[in-house]
């Protein structure tokens, strides 16, 4: 078991296996997604994530940038799934590359997918993204529904002005197919403050559709489900500004180039690659490292310098 200072058990590793992302999106700021940063190779991530496991990780979930573009990606999900003590096996993605990948994953060991979407509006989703691909991502939603990814996941965030006025559409996706909407809070990536004016809160949105009813949330859960009469997917609020849920925070994240993030709010980062030949010393390496997690993030009084491009959110 992994335990961290404050007496968290940290069960749950984000493996970010690439920076790079065909998209584009404003909340990432438009930076150059396409550039190739230094990534990990197959063996190297399953070195890592073996070792995460004999720590006590329990549950990995692949992220990028966009973990579709690497072309290697059933490899690093096959390794992974077959990682003794991972029992569950996610991936984040856009969504534009799943609908031809879902089966190929799927049969790699992938259970679940989690897909960004922050519009059902094709205009606008082209303004979010920098491309002309909505129809592509839906494409994929219907795919990984077919083949059987479960549970699948779909995540919005929701700017002012924006795309803040597609909310109820998003929120009807979750009516007819058993689909979970979440809505995830705008947070202060870059510049401290930036974010407050177009942020759309997880309660705002609660007294937009009164309609909503609670479910009891699972206590390791990020995100707080609400159901609606006659629905089959849930809507969640991914809250981290507004309601911060560091206390129950169990993650850290695995960066594309080898180091850790135990913190998606902090800048530090913690090279593993020196410890790739030696994995009893890697194991040591993790154990230090989670002790330094931080307690909890510093949106609201800081933000990062770092993007979300590059941590997988
Ligand atoms: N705040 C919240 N979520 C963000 N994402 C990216 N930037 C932000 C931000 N500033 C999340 C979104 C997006 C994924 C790549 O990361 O969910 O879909």
């Amino acid at each position: 078991m992994l335990t961290d200072a404050f007496g968290r058990t940290i069960d749950y590793l984000r493996v970010s296996v690439t920076t790079r992302c065909n998209l584009n999106c404003v909340y990432c700021g438009k930076q150059d997604c396409e550039k190739k940063d230094a990534e990990l190779t197959v063996a190297q991530i399953e070195t890592l994530v073996r070792a995460f496991a004999r720590c006590g990780i329990k549950k990995v979930r692949v992220t990028g940038g966009e973990p579709l573009v690497r072309s290697d990606i059933r490899e690093i999900v096959a390794a992974i799934a077959h990682t003794p003590g991972i029992e569950t096996l996610g991936l984040t993605t856009n969504g534009v590359l799943l609908a031809p990948l879902a089966k190929t994953l799927f049969d790699a060991g992938l259970q679940s997918v989690n897909i960004s979407l922050d519009s059902t509006d094709g205009s606008t989703y082209r303004h979010l993204t920098g491309a002309d691909v909505l129809q592509r991502v839906l494409e994929g939603i219907d795919e990984a529904r077919l083949i059987g990814l479960s549970p699948i996941k779909l995540n919005a965030v929701l700017m002012k002005g924006v795309n803040a006025d597609g909310a109820g559409a998003l929120v009807s996706l979750a009516k007819n197919a058993p689909i979970d909407v979440r809505f995830i809070e705008l947070m202060p990536f870059s510049v401290p403050g930036e974010s407050d004016a177009l942020r759309v809160t997880g309660d705002e949105l609660l007294r937009q559709f009164p309609f909503l009813t609670p479910l009891p949330t699972e206590e390791t859960e990020t995100a707080r489900y609400y159901t609606a009469p006659g629905y089959l997917g849930r809507i969640g609020f991914i809250s981290p500004v507004s309601h911060k849920f560091c206390e129950r925070c169990n993650r850290v994240r695995l960066l594309a180039n080898g180091s850790v993030r135990l913190c998606l709010a902090a800048d530090e980062t913690y090279d593993l690659t020196a410890f790739l030949h030696d994995e009893a010393a890697l194991e040591k390496e993790i154990r230090r490292l989670i002790l330094k997690k931080p307690a909890a993030h510093l949106f609201g009084s800081s933000a990062p310098k770092h993007g979300l491009n590059r941590t997988g959110g």
